[in-house]
């Protein structure tokens, strides 16, 4: 048992085919903070727009690559099937149902998970979210000193058999839902949900190469005859806020995800410092995997490899942190270079369209 322990996700990274379309959704209508607007370091034509909490704590970090040409992207294995962000109560989650529906968003919704408890829809370039509540958590059909250990079945009444889908769609909030009040602020990363074709061997790879733990084995509840098992950073007694990555198994698929705009680019773990990347890099070399040197990202260093099923993962550090080159307070104000591109500045700023 190595040492090396992820405390939960850092980032996650999609593809947008328009900035300002992404900022209004994400920053207007889901009330995200607008941390950093930068270029794709790999690609400075490109915008690279991050959202977060105020200050861009990570596990609440959302970025996105604007590609205006992207195919769509397409489920499979290797890919991310979807992104749920947190929201502390199924009151703030019926507000969420309310107000995205009045914006012309199709929601489903609220499923009773067991867990929490979810709506679906999906961002302006087909990427899948969701929205969970913070509880009842993992430990309802299982002590919270024991979790993942036994195959849980869900009851009758979480699974489409038993549900009353016409009921749960009429379900919302009753008044026009304005404004992002306090109570619906979205908590960032809640869960992140995989697709692969081998559960076992992925599940392994998670637990050896991030130190995360099973924390829940049971089936898909809208496909109970496939399994969906969850990993966390999990200390024995609670699982960490934004560190659930969830797997679906699609045992022998293959259909690989296709890359594009609505699929997750890649997702990215915790380092909590830059020794550490480096001990974590020499163990994933260890384990036989190719990975990147570090790269600096100017708000962290990156490194990254591949899960056995294909998906891009990366592990980046909690320093240097968002405010490295501007206040707290003007956080995603102004385009933000690194230094190697300021003497190209004009020029990408005249390839880039304005954003509000
Ligand atoms: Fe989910
Ligand atoms: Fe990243």
């Amino acid at each position: 048992m190595h040492p090396l322990k992820t405390r939960g996700f850092h980032h996650i990274t999609m593809v947008s085919t328009n900035a300002g379309r992404t900022l209004a959704f994400y920053g207007e209508l889901l009330g995200l903070g607008l941390v950093k607007k930068t270029v794709n370091f790999d690609d400075p034509g490109a915008y690279h727009l991050y959202f977060g909490d105020e200050g861009g704590s990570p596990g609440t970090i959302l970025t996105f690559f604007e590609w205006a040409h992207a195919r769509r992207g397409g489920w499979g294995v290797g890919g991310v099937h979807h992104l749920a962000l947190g929201v502390a109560t199924p009151e703030a989650q019926l507000k969420w149902k309310r107000r995205l529906t009045d914006a012309g968003v199709r929601v489903s919704g609220p499923l009773d998970r067991g867990y929490f408890k979810s709506i679906y829809f999906q961002d302006p370039d087909g990427q899948v979210l969701e929205i969970a509540t913070a509880g009842p958590g993992y430990a309802i059909d299982e002590p919270a000193t024991a979790l993942g250990r036994e195959l849980i079945t869900p009851p009758e009444s979480r699974l489409p058999a038993g549900r009353d889908e016409e009921a749960i769609q009429r379900e919302t909030w009753p008044e026009p839902v304005s404004e992002v009040t306090p109570d619906m602020a979205l908590q960032g990363i809640h869960h992140i949900s995989a697709i692969t074709n081998d559960l076992d061997a992925s599940g392994e790879f998670y637990e050896q190469a991030l130190g995360l733990s099973l924390v829940k084995k049971t089936v898909n509840q809208d496909d109970a005859r496939t399994r969906h098992f969850f990993w966390a950073a999990y200390d024995g007694e609670t699982v960490a806020p934004h560190s659930a990555m969830t797997l679906f198994d699609w045992a022998g698929s293959t259909l690989i995800a296709r890359p594009g705009h609505g699929l997750t680019h890649h997702i990215a773990f915790r380092a909590s410092s830059a020794e550490e990347q480096l001990a974590w890099r020499d163990h994933l070399l260890g384990m036989g995997l190719q990975v990147s040197p570090v790269m600096d990202r100017s708000y962290f260093r990156s490194i990254y490899f591949r899960a056995p099923d294909g998906l891009l993962v990366e592990i980046a550090t909690d320093l240097p942190g968002f405010t490295v080159d501007e206040s707290h307070e003007t956080l995603g104000q102004d385009l933000k270079l690194p230094e190697w591109l300021e003497p190209r500045r004009r020029d990408i700023e005249q390839t880039l369209v304005a954003l509000p």
